[in-house]
């Protein structure tokens, strides 16, 4: 049993989960897990330390080795600020190929329920709602369509002067969709119970006002 309300919000990569998961914590002032962000960083230590992607024994045993920490909007790995280093296309490329071991799922389990402290828990993922906190209050699975996700990336990447090609990345986020949702292990789905989220028309506020209203709701 989780011991504070946690809000489990899983989606398909570019799905903008993130952003509204960590809006809604904010507005509820309550923590927030990023927890691709946790694949992303075992994809960049895995890398930096020549660790095969398809040893899923080893990317196990790396885990308790891994000082992680995130700092306001900052994620440290062994005190190395990587913020900008695990977002690139390829670590969350390979971070897809390496999320399908069950040991190093597994290994994963306790650091991601750790998150859950007083008042509550916004999580977001692919498996936040079936496997970590399978008692969450609230179950989102906030979706768009491919074209909706692969144009927001797009933008994203164009904004911050990173040069892109849309064609490439609605290939990249559609292989990454069919990986993510067809590995034999905690694959992304929509849980039991859970409400579907399709903000392909949707705003960020808007998107944000419905996690929150359903939440009210559940509360209640
Ligand atoms: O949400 P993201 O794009 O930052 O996640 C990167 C990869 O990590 C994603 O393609 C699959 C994996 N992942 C996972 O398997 N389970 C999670 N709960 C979160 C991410």
């Amino acid at each position: 049993m989780s011991p504070f309300p946690v809000i489990a919000i899983d989606g398909p990569t570019a799905s903008g989960k993130g952003t509204v998961a960590s809006l809604v914590a904010e507005k509820l002032g309550f923590h927030y897990l990023d927890s691709g962000a946790l694949y992303r960083l075992v994809a960049l230590a895995s890398e930096k330390r020549g660790i095969d992607v398809k040893n899923g024994h080893e990317l196990g045993l790396l885990v308790p080795k891994l000082l992680i920490s995130f700092k306001n909007s900052q994620v440290l790995l062994d005190g190395e600020d990587v913020t900008e280093a695990i977002r690139t296309e390829n670590i969350g490329l390979r971070a897809s190929t390496l999320a399908v071991h069950p040991e190093l799922r597994s290994a994963l389990v306790c650091l991601q329920r750790s998150f859950c402290q007083s008042p509550g828990l916004v999580a977001d993922g692919r498996d936040m709602a079936s496997i970590i906190f399978p008692d969450a209050v609230l179950k989102v699975f906030l979706t768009a369509t491919a074209a909706a996700r692969a144009e927001r990336r797009y933008k994203q990447l164009i904004a911050k002067g990173i040069s892109a090609k849309l064609s490439d990345l609605l290939q990249d986020l559609q292989e990454r969709d069919v990986r993510d949702s067809s590995r034999g292990t905690a694959p992304l789905l929509i849980a039991d119970g859970a409400k579907v989220l399709e903000t392909s028309d949707l705003s960020i506020d808007q998107a944000v006002k419905t996690v929150l209203d359903w939440y009210q709701s559940e509360i209640l």
